[in-house]
């Protein structure tokens, strides 16, 4: 039970200790009159003191709950505990003397007295921290809209420095090929020649021609792979096999330094990739945690099974619901800043002294994750450590056949080769690499050229080897044409650079042949043994 009080708040002591409250404070009698006000109250609602006292405390509910209002305090009443006013019901308002609202939290106790039951209200203006409260959540899903813009700027950005960079690497592979295969004609020639000085030194300059065509052949390789542009070989495969058969390779890449621990998840969903891409993904992670370990640290790499929900996958343009197998690479190093953070996706970022980064490693990891279906996560603490998260795609499918089996080396044995490629050097360089192999070779500018040979309808020939990408014609229209004349024909692509043109996502259907420029002689002869070892 309240307390009980003799005389109550008409006394100087406690109207100073109810000015003394640093809310307004209300006194409302037993029949719902006030009896007494603080100045906090007159200066809260507008009304002098002596125009609100005597009057029903309603005066200061606003309309819509006035008629409630009564039955609220009888309740009250009857259950007198200290408590705040409308706990659980909506939002509580005050009226003022000008009729205007204002958002209040009321708490209520009560003083048993002669003169009946005594309720004491403290009343507070809420205004500015609903207002705050209002702001904050604006700031917050501001900030969450500015964190998706973003995202999605920056998967649109690699998506431009992508085709820009795949448009580039295409037309530099072709230009490789011829280099590098002229380079290793002009080796063959020299290596018949007595080993005399000054063919040594030949041999060194045109040793160099071909590294430095192979370095180049290994950028345009990564820029493709970044650009998505690579064919690949997609066969199902489990994480964890993959990072068992690298981990000792891992060992020695990473160094002494550097202590290498790994978790594998048990029953690990399988993945539909290429392994040598993964590989190198792999490798590419590992080497950027190295270098930023310079002092020594620890490299964990993770495997785990992961389930997407809807609700995640909404938020995020590149992910779909479902189930994905991940692999975290997680280091101890210096970290990244977060002003450069949005950046290392990019080609050809780098932080790393001249010559020592060529800026591709990350770009390549983003373009084979995301070609395989998945994504890439990266977050890191400067000072502390970087982890890169890959996430792909479960599959379904069961394991596909066996690794091809290795084709067997040698050159032709007078098998006719109908070879068809718009770029004249190229279209020379590989000719002449088979012509002196053994093959008898017919050329073809184009896509027509090829079919009016083929028209002629005198000649036989045992392969049809032909670019992907030519005007007018396309490789693929080309090979059905020549079939359609000659169906027991068997074909071999060339290429750097699918961009569908073979099959939906470059990836490559099965029974379809393709080689990758730029080629060297030794690996078209293999696969055109490997073609030829086929029934067309
Ligand atoms: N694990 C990491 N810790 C700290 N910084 C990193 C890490 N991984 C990447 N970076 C930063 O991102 C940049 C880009 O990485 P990326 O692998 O694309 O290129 P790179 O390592 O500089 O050169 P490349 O891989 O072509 O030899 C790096 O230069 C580095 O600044
Ligand atoms: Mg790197």
């Amino acid at each position: 039970m309240p307390e009980r009080h003799v005389s109550y708040l008409s006394d100087r002591r406690s109207a100073a200790l109810l000015d003394a409250a640093p809310d307004a404070m209300l006194c409302v009698a037993a029949d719902g009159r006030i009896a007494a006000i603080n100045s906090q109250a007159e200066q809260l609602f507008g009304y002098p003191r002596e125009e609100l006292v005597g009057q029903p405390v309603e005066i200061l509910v606003p309309e819509a709950a006035q008629a409630v209002h009564p039955r609220h305090r009888a309740a009250y009443a009857a259950n007198p505990r200290p408590r705040p006013m409308g706990a659980g019901l909506q939002q509580l308002a005050g009226r003022r003397r000008d009729g205007s609202t204002f958002p209040a939290e009321i708490s209520l106790s009560a003083i048993d007295t002669d003169e009946g039951l005594l309720t004491i209200a403290a009343v507070r203006d809420v205004t500015e921290r609903l207002a705050a409260r209002a702001e904050q959540e604006r700031l917050k899903s501001q900030a969450e809209r500015d964190r998706l813009e973003a995202r999605l700027h920056q998967s649109q950005r690699l998506e431009s420095l992508g085709q820009l960079a795949g448009g580039v690497a295409h037309d530099f592979n072709n230009l490789l090929g011829v280099i590098s295969n002229y380079a290793s004609f002009v080796s063959q020639e020299v290596a018949k020649e007595p080993p005399q000085i000054q063919w040594q030194a030949v041999r060194g300059d045109i040793e160099q021609v071909e590294k430095a065509a192979q370095r180049a052949a290994d950028l345009t390789h990564q820029l493709l792979a970044f650009a998505r542009r690579k064919v690949i070989q997609p066969r199902v495969l489990n994480l964890n096999d993959v990072v068992a058969d690298l981990e000792q390779l891992l060992v020695r890449t990473l160094g002494e330094h550097v202590e290498l621990v790994t978790h594998r998840a048990e029953d690990l969903g399988t993945v539909l990739a290429d392994r040598g891409q993964l590989e190198q993904v792999l490798v590419n992670l590992a080497v950027n945690a190295r270098d930023a370990m310079p002092m020594g640290g620890t490299l964990t790499l993770e495997t785990g099974n992961n389930q997407i929900d809807a609700a995640y996958a909404a938020d995020r343009a590149d992910l779909e619901p479902g189930r994905y197998a991940s692999l975290t690479v997680s280091d101890t190093g210096t970290g990244i800043p977060k002003g450069k953070i949005d950046r290392v996706f990019e080609p050809f970022f780098t932080t790393k002294p001249e010559g020592e980064g060529s800026g591709l490693g990350l770009a390549t990891v983003y373009g084979i994750v995301t070609q395989a279906g998945g994504t890439v996560r990266i977050y890191s603490e400067p000072g502390m450590g970087t982890t890169l998260t890959v996430l792909l795609p479960v599959t379904s499918r069961g394991a596909g056949p066996a690794e091809a089996h290795q084709p067997e080396l040698g050159g032709g044995g007078g098998e006719v080769v109908l070879l068809v490629e718009d770029e004249a050097a190229l279209r020379e360089v590989t000719r002449r690499m088979l012509h002196q192999n053994g093959y008898q070779v017919l050329v073809a500018a184009t896509g027509h050229e090829a079919v009016d040979i083929m028209a002629g309808g005198q000649c036989h020939i045992d392969v049809l080897v032909t670019d992907v990408v030519m005007p007018k014609m396309l490789g693929k229209e080309t090979a059905d044409r020549v079939r359609g004349l000659q169906p027991d024909v068997r074909v071999l692509f060339m290429s750097g650079y699918t961009q569908g043109l073979l099959s939906a996502q470059s990836v490559l259907e099965p029974g379809v042949s393709l080689i990758e420029k730029p080629f060297s002689e030794s690996a078209l002869l293999a696969k055109l043994r490997e073609v030829l070892a086929t029934t067309g």
